[in-house]
């Protein structure tokens, strides 16, 4: 499958989050693992009983019940993504269950590949391999081996991020989370660039990101000079007390429909207003009280995918995103996802666009 393409775009061409989609790396649920404890976690996971269920269970493999039911709702995203004509590739299997060591840590396992958007970086013409904070995500890059090296050979730019040590001196000694109200502080240390892709966003010439405890700020300034002068690299101002990714917080839908997190978004960077953007407020999301969340809030219902300027891949559900979607000129394609929010995220997160037919361009 997606071997063959008659595009006359270069094989990666990825330069927003709304040229027209053909080709997506979309994740597996197949062997995903059961992150094992680590210091991140607490900096990046909301609500205490979280850390006491990946103390517990880390390092095993998801019960079979929730692997089953979020496979059914991302077979369902890939069979409308191949409906509407997208190309659709899946990373190689790969056992995440061992457990792995370097000089300077050792995990239980690893995780999985259910999440090609937090570690393949593509912008342009090329595909960076995020340099990731989470230990036990250290290797999950070698699940998206094999589609690297064949989009290399077809003439993509193929890049790693310098690997990371990922020591005890990659994260603040002691860190204890914030709590509501209190200021945001993240983990991360200085000591190297670090980031996960999905902390990055990109608009044109100019990509977003937000400080996060996956993001520090020498991640962003590696990634400002790697990028060069074609690209300028904004920093958004956000607050959450376990923050991790930015495509629930802030997400450039369309040129001038800019979707944000209330709760999150601090500042709109002043560029949008001088250039005439609308601010399009995410309505509260409606998943229902009580729905298992191991991975991300309920604030996952903004994390949709553009399938060009107008398609919308959204959540069942979210009924209320759904009509907003609508009145601000969008074609909301609603497709069941709850169930793989359980164990993972978003339709943004569970897949990494590769071709979008576009040019790249400025929108300020
Ligand atoms: N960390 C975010 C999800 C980002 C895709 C959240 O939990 O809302």
């Amino acid at each position: 499958m997606g071997e063959e393409r008659s595009s006359s775009y270069p094989v990666v061409n990825a330069h927003n989050e709304w040229d027209p989609l053909e080709e997506i790396i979309v994740g597996t649920v197949e062997g995903a693992m059961i992150p094992p404890w680590d210091v991140i976690m607490e900096a990046t996971l909301h609500g205490k009983d979280l850390w006491d269920f990946y103390k517990k269970h880390g390092g095993t493999p998801w019960p079979r019940e929730l692997v089953d039911a979020a496979k059914k709702d991302l077979d369902e995203f890939v069979h409308i993504l191949e409906a509407e004509g997208v190309i659709v590739r899946r990373p190689t299997p790969y056992d995440f269950s061992k457990a792995y060591a370097t000089p300077d840590f050792e995990i239980e396992s690893g995780c999985y590949a259910l999440m090609p958007r937090d570690v393949l970086l593509v912008i342009g013409h090329q595909i960076i391999e995020a340099p990731m904070g989470w230990r036990s995500r250290y290797h999950e890059n070698h699940a998206y081996k094999d589609l690297c090296k064949e989009y290399f050979k077809k003439g993509a730019q193929w890049v790693s991020a310098p690997r990371p040590q990922l020591s005890d001196r990659s994260y603040v000694d002691g860190f204890v989370a914030p709590t509501e109200g209190e200021p945001m502080r993240t983990i991360l240390t200085e000591f190297e660039p670090l980031f996960d892709a999905a902390d990055a966003i990109k608009c044109g010439r100019d990509i977003f990101v937000a400080q996060s405890s996956c993001f520090n700020r020498f991640g962003i300034e590696w990634l400002q000079r790697h990028l060069g002068d074609d690209y300028r690299v904004h920093e958004v101002s956000v607050y959450d007390t376990h923050p991790m990714h930015i495509d629930a917080t802030f997400y450039p839908l369309a040129p001038g429909k800019l979707l944000i997190n209330p709760e999150r978004v601090e500042k709109v960077p002043d560029m949008f207003n001088q250039a005439g953007w609308d601010v399009l407020i995410c309505p509260e999301p409606l998943m229902p009280e009580g729905h298992p969340m191991y991975n991300c809030s309920c604030w996952i219902s903004m994390n949709v995918l553009m399938l060009d300027k107008e398609r919308v891949i959204v959540s069942k559900g979210e009924d209320t995103l759904i009509e907003a979607l609508k009145d601000w000129g969008l074609k909301p394609i609603p497709c069941n996802f709850y169930h793989f929010a359980t164990i993972g995220g978003g339709f943004h997160c569970a897949s990494v666009d590769i071709r979008r037919r576009g040019e790249l361009e400025s929108y300020f």
